[in-house]
């Protein structure tokens, strides 16, 4: 990269540690219809699940009802908020494949108030499979989540690392999307497809679906190549990345192993004021009410 651009990234940055951008959330007088937001991006240790939880969280927080989909067999989102999903006899799968069940029979409560969950586990690998027969196999996941629109005003779909037919389901089902992008070389590798998977959903299936934004995650200020990489990104992306930007720090992970949001574990600590941002951004664009 030339100097010249590096000297641009330095000026170009925002400083995920400045004091709070975005206004205090008004408060709500009434709940929905929720919004539908799917984060996405095929590679996977990117921030997905981290801030499906983290976002829906500081949300909650805003008083506003939120509803996390684990879309992942993986069920990553489930376990970080105390969910023990291997356990479960009924899970999202179910509700995918068997249009007798309602979603109301598989959401969870969470710890944390107006915070909600459908989990998933292994099962969901198979509907994957399954779905391939069904008809209109796209709109699965719109159709299982329409009875609770009315109830939630944001629901947060955590996809898996892929650019199948679950995730197809997740874009069709959302009016939004968020590409959750780590800050690191190699980052955009992908992106091109990712978006153009993006667009064709919007043609064909979906389209009120729209970019809510690429955020910039594991952000390290330290270093010359995180910033390097947010500045090209920026540059390849314009307003379609969000002015807030997740710092990489090892309380994630620790919130995770105690299978709770940061917003909780390290209520203080700057990446629970990040996720906090990121849910001011969102309502202050009018992204979620
Ligand atoms: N900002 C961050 N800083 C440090 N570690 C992070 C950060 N965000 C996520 N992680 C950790 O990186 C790993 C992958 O994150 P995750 O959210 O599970 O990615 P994905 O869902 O895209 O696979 C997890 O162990 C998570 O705790
Ligand atoms: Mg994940």
């Amino acid at each position: 990269m030339s100097s010249e651009l590096i000297g641009q990234t330095a000026m170009s940055l925002t400083d995920p540690a400045e004091p709070q951008r975005f206004p205090e959330p008004p408060a709500l007088r009434g709940h929905g219809p929720a919004r539908i937001i799917a984060m996405c991006n095929q590679k996977g240790g990117v921030g997905k699940t981290t801030t499906t939880i983290n976002l829906g969280a500081a949300l909650a927080e805003y008083g506003r009802k939120v509803l996390i989909v684990d879309f992942d067999p993986q069920g990553a989102a489930s376990a970080g908020l105390g969910v023990n999903a291997n356990e479960l006899d009924r899970t999202v799968y179910t509700v995918l494949m068997d249009s007798r069940a309602s979603i109301r029979d598989v959401i969870h409560h969470t710890a944390v108030p107006d915070l909600d969950i459908v989990p998933a586990n292994i099962d969901l690998s198979a509907a994957e499979v399954q779905l391939v027969n069904e008809v209109a196999r796209e709109q699965a996941l719109a159709r299982v989540l329409r009875p609770v629109l009315d109830e939630y005003d944001a629901i947060l779909i955590d996809s898996q690392p892929s650019l199948g037919l679950l995730t197809v389901n997740a874009l069709t089902a959302a009016h939004g999307v968020i590409i959750p992008l780590e800050c690191e070389y190699f980052a955009l590798r992908g992106v091109a497809l990712l978006v153009e998977t993006i667009d064709k959903v919007r043609d064909r299936l979906n389209p009120r679906l729209g970019t809510d934004g690429i955020l910039g995650t594991m952000y390290d200020s330290r270093t010359l190549h995180s910033r390097e990489v947010l500045a090209r990104v920026r540059e390849a992306f314009g307003s379609n990345v969000f002015e807030t930007v997740i710092s990489r720090t090892v309380k994630f992970p620790d919130a995770s192993v105690a299978a709770e949001p940061i917003t909780t574990y390290a209520p203080s600590h700057p990446g629970a004021a990040a996720y906090r941002q990121l849910a001011r951004e969102l309502i202050a664009r009018g992204d979620v009410a």
